[in-house]
């Protein structure tokens, strides 16, 4: 199960990190999206994110030139067609996640890995919408995908040992320290960080400390490079609420349901720093 040419889907925050690890790492990579628009977008954000590590004197400019030559884009799925690996980083959405997949089935090589990024969605059953169930995991990275180390490689009942084995090397290929995790809603990070992010909210909701405070009582008093609330935000209102809401799902308790505030602010269109406004402004 040799990966020399991967694909990913989606080329967001998350799928442009994706990328640019990757073909860092020295795999070619195709990147897909939608429309020439966000392709460019998605191509653009690398550029930024590579020009940055020059200008910090993290990479020769040589070897930034390097790198964007080994990254295609497409707005096609069959661009994706003779890549070893395809990694899924579109929105958490169930049903297109389902129907990508279902379509790449048809697309690309029998022999090639699919794995998802999905932080919440359960893995088997993504799975099940393509016919290479035993090729089928999930290779959950953390954002900023350049920055942060840890990758959750998650095998369902139905992965083989060949297919895990290959992904769990490729993480540590891009850089990446990978842990095993379940296929449990949430894994083994989200199963506790989402918890914390929401008992924060439900604390400000509760008027237990400003929003500042409480974010400057876990970044001094527990050493949290960010905190809570803040770390909303840069995740994303929607994405916590969508989390909770599959999480919640799953478990059946408490402290997985989204709060009130949380849904509030996210049918305000307070979603955090994409829209300029969270638990913080950022306009
Ligand atoms: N791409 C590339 N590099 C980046 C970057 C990005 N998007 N953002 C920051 N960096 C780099 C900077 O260039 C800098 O590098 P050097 O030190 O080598 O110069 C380094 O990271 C630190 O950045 P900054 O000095 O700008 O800022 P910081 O020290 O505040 O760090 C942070 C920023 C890395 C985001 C840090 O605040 C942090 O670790 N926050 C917590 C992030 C976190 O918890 N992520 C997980 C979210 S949960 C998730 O993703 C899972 C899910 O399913 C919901």
């Amino acid at each position: 199960m040799g990966i020399a040419r991967v694909g990913v889907v989606g080329c967001g925050q998350m799928g442009a990190g994706i990328v640019e690890i990757s073909a860092k790492a020295g795999y070619e990579v195709v990147a897909r999206e939608v429309n020439e628009e966000l392709l460019d977008r998605g191509l653009g954000r690398i550029q930024k994110s590579l020009s940055k590590a020059v200008s910090r004197g993290k990479l020769e400019e040589a070897e930034k030139e390097a790198i964007l030559s080994r990254i295609t884009g497409t707005t096609e799925l069959a661009g994706l067609s003779d890549c070893d690996l395809v990694i899924e980083a579109v929105p958490e959405d169930k049903e297109l996640k389902m129907a990508l997949f279902a379509e790449l089935d048809g697309l690309v090589k029998p022999e090639a890995i699919f794995c998802t990024n999905t932080s919440s969605l359960v893995v088997t059953e993504l799975a099940m919408s393509t016919k290479r169930v035993d090729r089928f995991a999930c290779l959950h990275f953390f954002n900023p995908v350049p920055v942060m180390k840890l990758v959750e490689v998650v095998r369902t009942i139905l992965t083989s040992d060949e297919t895990f084995d290959a992904i769990f090397d490729f993480a540590k290929k891009v850089g990446k320290t990978p842990i095993a995790a379940k296929d449990n809603s949430g894994f083994i990070v989200n199963r506790l960080l989402i918890p914390y992010l929401l008992d924060a909210i439900r604390c400000y909701e509760q008027g237990l400390g400003s929003r500042e405070d409480i974010d400057t009582g876990m970044k001094l008093g527990c050493g949290h490079p960010m905190g809570p609330l803040e770390l909303c935000d840069f995740i994303g209102l929607d994405t916590m609420y969508f989390v909770a809401e599959v999480m919640f799902d799953e478990y059946r308790e408490p402290r997985f349901a989204p709060p009130g505030l949380l849904k509030r602010m996210v049918k305000a269109g307070q979603l955090g720093r994409k829209t300029g406004k969270g638990f913080y402004d950022y306009s």
